[in-house]
């Protein structure tokens, strides 16, 4: 080992552990400002960077646009040191970058890595050696090694290597899966072990060091690759688990039992069994998602992921089936959904949060609409929805009172702010996605 590289490597793991080490978090959102917050807890400075002007002055004014992260949290941040820009030029005053940008779909339903790409293009000529940067984005095995690492080399005007072994000076880059659960309060963030994959073992080391300030566990892999997989695992696993029980509630309905008993009375098993709920459809960035960053990459190794498409399959058809039951429910009614007036509780895509990506209510109102259905939703978190991917709604959020002018309330996602036994009483018909009326015996439930 060179004296250079020893001391480069032993200077930033100590500056780590002494909290001295800058770190700038690229991607203000969902995932990258809660870790931002983490990492101020534990009294590093940090930058966050954003394309978006507006959430960089939200954040510098002490302001919060993520309902579940109050202001007083970024005004705590602010204290020590955090704030926010969209000047890349900054990244060369980092010791440690986090990458945490978006990574959708295209309209082909193949991966889109332009996020990633535009970020690594854009920090790469203000790289040099000794920084740490580390890609959190959910994608596919490969992207590492083969996007971002080209990126920055190619990238940068100063000869810049990326480290390979714990004798090359340059900079020093890994992989590490983000695995936050919106809106779980029962696990705390710091006790959600930490994976992390290095292209080389300066960096698994770095890394470790790193998360390990605030992750009370750190999980190396071997490679980047095998941390990419890690992460689309856990999510295909899922999504083939929460298809099989739509499937199965599916049959259950048909044969008359109670999918819900059903799993409630499977779950006391202590051993093999691990409890998946059915609902409207998936939602989210991440489930509906990032299986297709997988069979995508698949077919480049002549490989069908046939569990996934499956997957895909039934979950993608459950907004229609749900519809299917409302058609049932009106129809006992003696009405149609052309004509009727519905009300969509809930539009999240889970309980008690504040997204709405990809969200199976966004279909479902789009397939209400197209039936002639006259649609209003009601969301605490949403005061009005207008257009966005794959969306175009232009609504505002409807009181939730008068609810005996609906011929059909359905619930779409079960905040737990509903008080469900008045929103029973006082509809016609209710369409219970979610078991949110578990309990509650009355001839106005379509459980489904
Ligand atoms: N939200 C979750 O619960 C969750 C959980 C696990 C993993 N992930 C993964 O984490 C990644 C980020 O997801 P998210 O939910 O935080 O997304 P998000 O859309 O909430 O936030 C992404 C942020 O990146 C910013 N951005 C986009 N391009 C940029 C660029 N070139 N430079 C700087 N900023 C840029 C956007 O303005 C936005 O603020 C995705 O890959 C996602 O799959 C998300």
């Amino acid at each position: 080992m060179t004296a250079k590289a020893t001391i480069s490597l032993t200077e930033l793991k100590k500056k780590v552990e002494s909290r001295q080490a800058r770190i700038g978090i690229v991607g203000m959102g969902y995932v990258g400002l809660p870790l931002a917050l983490l990492f101020s807890e534990e009294r590093f400075a940090v930058t966050g960077f954003d394309i978006e002007e507006r959430k960089v002055s939200t954040l510098n004014a002490g302001g919060s646009y993520i309902v579940r992260i109050l202001p007083a949290a970024i005004q705590k941040a602010k204290k020590s040191g955090f704030h926010a820009t969209t000047n890349y030029a900054d990244i060369a005053k980092m010791d440690a970058i986090i990458i945490c940008v978006p990574t959708p779909l295209n309209e082909y339903h193949e991966p889109d890595l332009s996020y990633v790409t535009g970020t690594v293009e854009s920090i790469a000529p203000h790289l040099h050696e000794g920084q740490l940067v580390i890609l959190e984005s959910t994608t596919y095995p490969g992207t590492t090694e083969e996007i971002v690492v080209p990126l920055i080399e190619n990238g940068n005007h100063h000869n810049l290597k990326v480290a390979r072994t714990l004798d090359d000076l340059g900079v020093h880059v890994a992989f590490s899966p983000e695995r936050e659960d919106p809106g779980n309060e029962t696990v705390a963030r710091h006790d959600i072990p930490k994976v992390v994959g290095g292209c080389g073992p300066a960096a698994s080391e770095l890394a470790a060091a790193f998360y390990g300030t605030i992750f009370r566990r750190v999980v190396p892999v071997s490679s980047p690759s095998a941390a990419e997989m890690t992460k689309l695992l856990e999510n295909i696993y899922r999504c083939v688990n929460i298809a099989l029980v739509n499937e199965l509630k599916q049959l259950c309905m048909r044969m008359g039992i109670d999918i819900h008993e059903v799993i409630d009375a499977a779950k006391t098993k202590p051993f093999g069994f691990q409890a998946f709920y059915p609902g409207p459809g998936l939602g989210g960035h991440c489930i509906p998602i990032d299986p297709f960053y997988l069979s995508w990459k698949a077919k480049q190794f002549d490989f069908r992921t046939r569990f996934i498409e499956l997957a895909g399959e039934v979950n993608i058809n459950m907004p229609y089936f749900v519809i299917d039951q409302l058609a049932d429910g009106l129809n006992r009614n003696r009405k149609s959904i052309n004509g009727s007036k519905i009300l969509v509780l809930g539009l999240a895509y889970k309980r008690d949060i504040d997204d709405l990506r990809e969200s199976p209510s966004l279909t479902i109102i789009e397939l209400l609409r197209d039936k002639g259905a006259e649609v209003s939703y009601n969301d605490p978190f949403f005061p009005k929805v207008g257009h966005g991917r794959h969306y175009a709604l232009n609504m505002t959020n409807t009181p939730l009172e008068n609810l005996g002018q609906y011929d059909a309330v359905m619930i779409v996602t079960d905040h737990t702010s509903y008080d469900y036994r008045a929103i029973v009483e006082q509809s016609q018909l209710v369409i219970d996605t979610r078991n949110a009326t578990k309990g509650i015996e009355s001839p106005k439930i379509v459980h489904c």
